[in-house]
C-alpha cells in the first residue's frame, strides 16, 4: 500500500508486532518501551531535515486537518500583557516555545491528550516552581492567578498556540492557585514533608520503570497526604466535608509537590520527570470517545454472516474514531481492547478486527497512519517543512482482539521479563504537516 517500505523494515515491524503481542499477554511492557526509547534516540541523532524518500508520495488531502489559511506559526505577534503578573517567565522561555508548537493553532485539539496539554501543564508547574525561588510561594492567590494565566496564554498565542487552550486543556485560574491544599509556603512545605528523600526519589526517574513501579509517583502521593493532613485539626474533625474532600485535597496537594520539585530541579530535568509522570497516566487510558456500537452489532452480531456488510460498518465506525485524536502506540492498544470488549458485551463474538483487517494505527487520526511513541514527545517546528513529529509502528499491525484473561492480566507484573531484543535500526517515520496545513507527508528513512 505504502511504497518505499523496505523488507527489513517489515521484519522490524513484525518484531515490534510480536513484542506488542507479548506485551498485551504478559503485561510487561518494559522491552517494548526500551525499543521505543531507542527509536527516539535514533531519530534525535539525525538532523531534523530528513531526506524525502522518492517513493514516499504525498498522502491525499487531509480535509480534517485542512483549516482555512492562517498566520504561519513562525510569525510572532505582540502579546498584550497585564503587567501585573510577577511570575518569572524568562525561566521557562524555551519551554514555552516548545509548548506553543505542541499546541499549534490548527492541531491543538488533535494533539491535546498526547502532547499539548501535558506539555502545557508541565510548563505551568515549572513556571510557578521556578518563580517560588524568589517568592517562597508554591501557589498564586486568586487575583494574581487570573492575570498570570492571561499573560501565559497571551505569550503562547503570540508564538502560534491555539487561542482556545482554556477549553482544550481545561485550564482555569484555579490551576495556578493552591486549590484546597493547606500548604503553599516553601518553608512550611519543607518542614512538613521529608523533602530530601522526596528529591532523592523524584529528582530523576526511569521513564519506563516508573510507570510500573511508581516509585516517584508513590513518594509524591505520600508527601501530598502529609500536606493534606494539615487541614484537619481537631476542631474541624466533625466537619462532614472533611472526608468527602480528602481526595480532592490530596490531588491539589500533589500539584504543590510537583511545583516544589520543579523549584529544585533545572527546568529540563523537571520536564523529564513531570512529563514522564503524566505519560504513565496517559498511556493507561484510551483517550477516544466511542460512539454507540449498535450499527456494528446489527451488521456483525452473532448470526450475521454478510462479511462485506459487517466490514463496511466497522470501517464507517472506525472513521468516526479517526476524527478525534492522535494516540500513542500503547493508547491504541488500550483503544483496541476497549472497543473489542464493548463489542463482545454486545454479542459480537467474532474477531471483527481480524475479519476486517483493522490495525492499531486505524485508531489514530485519519490518513496520518501515525501512532506516537509511548514516551513523552514534542512536535518539531521545521521552518521549511512545517510542523512534524516522530511516529512509531506505522505499518499494519493488527489490532489485537481482547480476551477476558488478557484484560485481567493487564496490571503490571514485575516478575515477567521479556528477553532483550535487538533494537530496531531502521524504519523511522516522521509526519510532516506542510506550512499550508493541507498536506501530510510521511518521510521514511532506511
Ligand atoms: C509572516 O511573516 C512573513 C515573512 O515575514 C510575511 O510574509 C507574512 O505576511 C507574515 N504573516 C502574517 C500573518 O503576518
Ligand atoms: C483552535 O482550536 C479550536 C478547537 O479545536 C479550533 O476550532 C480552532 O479553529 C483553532 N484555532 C485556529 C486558529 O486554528
Ligand atoms: C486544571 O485543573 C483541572 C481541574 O483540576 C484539571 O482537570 C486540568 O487538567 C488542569 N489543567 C491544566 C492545564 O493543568
Ligand atoms: C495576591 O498576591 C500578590 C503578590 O503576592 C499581592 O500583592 C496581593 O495583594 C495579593 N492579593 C490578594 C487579594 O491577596
Ligand atoms: C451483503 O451486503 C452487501 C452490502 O450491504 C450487499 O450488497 C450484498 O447483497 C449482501 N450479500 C448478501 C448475500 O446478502
Ligand atoms: C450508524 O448508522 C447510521 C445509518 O447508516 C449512520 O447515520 C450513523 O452515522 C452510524 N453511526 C456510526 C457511529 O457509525
Ligand atoms: C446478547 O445475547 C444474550 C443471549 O442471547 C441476550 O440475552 C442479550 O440481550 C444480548 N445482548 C445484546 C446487547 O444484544
Amino acid at each position: 500500500m505504502r511504497g518505499g517500505v523496505s523488507e527489513s523494515f517489515r521484519l522490524d515491524l513484525l518484531l515490534v508486532a510480536f513484542i506488542l503481542f507479548l506485551c498485551l499477554q504478559e503485561s510487561s511492557c518494559s522491552s517494548l518501551n526500551n525499543l521505543k526509547g531507542s527509536l527516539i534516540m535514533d531519530i534525535k541523532e539525525d538532523s531534523l531535515l530528513l531526506e524525502t524518500s522518492p517513493t514516499a508520495a504525498p498522502q491525499p488531502l487531509l480535509p480534517l486537518l485542512a483549516p482555512s489559511p492562517l498566520a504561519p506559526f513562525t510569525n510572532s505577534t505582540s502579546p498584550k500583557l497585564s503587567g501585573l503578573c510577577t511570575l518569572n517567565f524568562a525561566a521557562v522561555k524555551s519551554m514555552m516555545a516548545v509548548t506553543s508548537i505542541d499546541c499549534v493553532a490548527p492541531f491543538a485539539e488533535y494533539l491535546a491528550n498526547v502532547m499539548c496539554c501535558p506539555q502545557l501543564e508541565t510548563t505551568l508547574v515549572i513556571l510557578i516552581g521556578q518563580s517560588s525561588k524568589h517568592s517562597n510561594m508554591l501557589a498564586l492567590n486568586g487575583s494574581l492567578a487570573k492575570h498570570c494565566l492571561s499573560d501565559f496564554q497571551q505569550l503562547l498565542v503570540s508564538q502560534g498556540a491555539n487561542d482556545t487552550l482554556q477549553q482544550i486543556c481545561s485550564l482555569h485560574p484555579e490551576n495556578l492557585t493552591e486549590g484546597s491544599c493547606p500548604v503553599k509556603d516553601v518553608h512550611e512545605f519543607e518542614s512538613t514533608v521529608d523533602s530530601s528523600s522526596l528529591l532523592d526519589t523524584c529528582g530523576k526517574i526511569d521513564l519506563v520503570n516508573e510507570c510500573c513501579e511508581e516509585t516517584c509517583g508513590n513518594a509524591i502521593t505520600e508527601a501530598a497526604k502529609k500536606l493534606a493532613l494539615k487541614a484537619y485539626d481537631i476542631s474541624r474533625m466533625d466537619d462532614p466535608h472533611v472526608l468527602s474532600d480528602h481526595t480532592t485535597r490530596v490531588n491539589d496537594c500533589k500539584r504543590i509537590v510537583h511545583r516544589w520539585l520543579a523549584s529544585k530541579l533545572e527546568p529540563a530535568g523537571a520536564k523529564h520527570v513531570l512529563r514522564g509522570l503524566s505519560n504513565c497516566k496517559n498511556n493507561k487510558v484510551c483517550p477516544l470517545v466511542f460512539p454507540n456500537v449498535k450499527n456494528i452489532t446489527k451488521a456483525c452480531g452473532d448470526g450475521m454472516n454478510n462479511q462485506t456488510r459487517c466490514c463496511n460498518t466497522v470501517e464507517r465506525y472506525v472513521s468516526h474514531l479517526q476524527r478525534q485524536s492522535f494516540v500513542t502506540n500503547l493508547q491504541a492498544l488500550d483503544c483496541a481492547a476497549s472497543l473489542g470488549l464493548k463489542l463482545q458485551k454486545d454479542n459480537v463474538s467474532k474477531n471483527v478486527y481480524n475479519l476486517c483487517h483493522i490495525s492499531l494505527k486505524d485508531f489514530s487520526v485519519q490518513v496520518s497512519g501515525c501512532l506516537l511513541s509511548s514516551l513523552p514527545s514534542d512536535a518539531i517546528l521545521d521552518k521549511t517543512l512545517g510542523i512534524g513529529f516522530v511516529c512509531d509502528l506505522n505499518d499494519n499491525i493488527p489490532a489485537p482482539w481482547p480476551s477476558m484473561s488478557q484484560l485481567q492480566a493487564s496490571s503490571c507484573k514485575k516478575s515477567v521479563r521479556i528477553p532483550a531484543l535487538p533494537a530496531v535500526a531502521s524504519g523511522q517515520i516522521r509526519l510532516i504537516i506542510d506550512t499550508d496545513f493541507s498536506l501530510i507527508r510521511q518521510v521514511l528513512k532506511d
